[in-house]
């Protein structure tokens, strides 16, 4: 892969240097400037990524005058700009001033090029990591939905879709890992629809426990059952005219399902131990880590209320399957924390950010937040390292050695493949595979494919 090259913009009055430095800089794009005029003109038409300055420019050759000048015009009109100050040998009280004006680096005559190298080769980088940073900044802020950060097409996609949908009252079932941002979608269909100035309230299935459930859900009368000291509403009525977050819906014991399901058709309820029915409009959006399909497979679901539920069905993609997002997601996370904790922080260095998007992230994006708070805390210069973020670099995997476990794998992979470009057709899939159809029903039993 080559990269474009960086521009580096020579400021210098000696032709002697002027050539010295074209040629020992050939790795860059070199522009020569005599004096400041040219160097102005030169910054504005091509916006130069490292300027290094002679602080003694004609008319003041001898001086410093005409130099500082120059550094201060360069900075007022592309502040991105890096510029290294040359000054003579023993000349510190300038050298600090420069830096001072906002100058990136200073380096004393007599010219070697091996050091002033890396100088301006470590402003280089600095240079394009900043540009990044604000590529991913504006990136962020042409998301279609606030507060959800993606640059992932079907992530982009998904918002769109939840946009088009919040409006109606239609009932949303959003699918995916723990820590995709079913919540925060959950909101964001709330926030867009009529409802939004009545209540969200959302409710785990996971973590109440089964007997108190029900009462949660559907409040109950006073005396109902041993301490119900009052009459209490229930989630769904408090939820009355606003919407219901059922989240972790796969975990709603069977009991419950049937009585949900009711209250779905008909949108009345009964509080436990009451008679009254009681009309409640709720728009439902529901949430699940779980794989209802196997759910509902083994009668642990009820396909009846999955239909209810699912109106519309929305698949959050995990973050390794993101195309971009970790990284974008790790810049928002740092800049956020780090207005919290009032540090500059300033982005990350090349391998932390690359150890970033390596990692699989199993919890999303709950654990890559939490990882960069860490880090925000931890680090101890205005930088993220790769020890900051306490990341173990994984090796790509090198998978079994085992040959019939490679062969069985490998063939598995091709029947998955063939079944998926032959659109589920097995005579067509058995005939990419040029094995014969009942072959591939045993291989398509052995594997447990469907
Ligand atoms: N695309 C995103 N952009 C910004 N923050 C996100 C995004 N997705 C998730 N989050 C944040 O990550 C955390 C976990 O999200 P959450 O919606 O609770 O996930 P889930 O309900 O799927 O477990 C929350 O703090 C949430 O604000
Ligand atoms: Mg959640």
């Amino acid at each position: 892969m080559s990269e474009p090259k960086g521009t580096l913009l020579v400021v210098e009055d000696d032709p002697g240097l002027q050539k010295q430095l074209r040629w020992s800089f050939d790795a860059y794009e070199v522009l020569i400037a005599n004096d400041r005029e040219q160097a102005l003109a030169h910054l504005r038409r091509r916006e130069p990524a490292v300027v290094t300055l002679d602080l003694g420019l004609p008319p003041d050759a001898d001086g410093t005058s005409e130099g500082f000048a120059t550094l201060e015009q360069i900075l007022g009109l592309a502040p991105d700009t890096k510029v290294i100050v040359v000054t003579g040998q023993h000349d510190r009280v300038n050298a600090v001033k420069a830096i001072g004006m906002g100058a990136y680096d200073f380096y004393h005559k007599p010219f070697e090029p091996d050091l002033l190298g890396l100088v301006v080769e470590r402003a280089m980088r600095l240079h394009d990591l900043q540009l990044e940073n604000r590529r991913l900044r504006t990136k962020q802020a042409s998301t279609p939905l606030q507060g959800i950060i993606t640059s992932d097409a079907e992530m982009t996609k998904l918002c769109r879709t939840i946009e088009k949908v919040a409006p109606s009252s239609a009932s949303v079932l959003l699918l995916g890992e723990s820590g995709t941002g079913k919540e925060l979608l959950a909101r964001a269909v709330h926030q867009l629809s009529s409802r939004a100035a009545k209540r969200f309230v959302a409710i785990n299935c996971a973590a109440i426990p089964d007997n108190l459930l029900e009462s949660e859900l559907f409040g109950y009368e006073k005396g109902a059952f041993t301490g119900a000291a009052k009459q209490t509403k229930g989630k769904i009525e408090y939820a009355d005219g606003g919407t219901l977050f059922l989240d972790e819906v796969g975990d709603l014991p069977l009991p419950l399902q049937a009585k949900l399901l009711r209250f779905l058709q008909e949108r009345v309820l009964e509080r436990v131990g009451g008679r009254q029915e009681i009309e409640v409009d709720v728009r439902i959006v529901s949430a699940t880590h779980q794989d209802l399909a196997n759910l509902i497979k083994t009668d642990r679901f009820r396909e009846d209320l999955y239909y209810r539920l699912s109106e519309i069905a929305v698949h959050i993609p995990p973050i390794r399957d993101r195309q971009g997002d970790a990284a974008l997601l790790a810049h928002a996370f740092l800049e956020k924390f780090g207005r919290e904790m009032s540090r500059s922080l300033r982005g990350f260095t090349a391998e932390a950010i690359a150890a970033i998007e390596a990692h699989p992230w199993p919890g999303n994006v709950r654990e890559l937040e939490n990882c960069i708070k860490r880090a925000a805390i931890m680090a101890e210069s205005n930088q993220i390292t790769l020890a900051d973020l306490g990341l173990k670099v994984t090796e790509p995997e090198i998978g079994p050695l085992n040959l019939r476990q490679v062969r069985e794998e490998a063939e598995r992979k091709a029947v998955v493949r063939a079944l998926g470009r032959a659109g589920g057709n097995v005579m067509q899939a058995a005939e990419l595979l040029g094995v014969s159809r009942p072959t591939l029903y045993d291989l398509i039993n052995r594997y447990g494919i469907r």
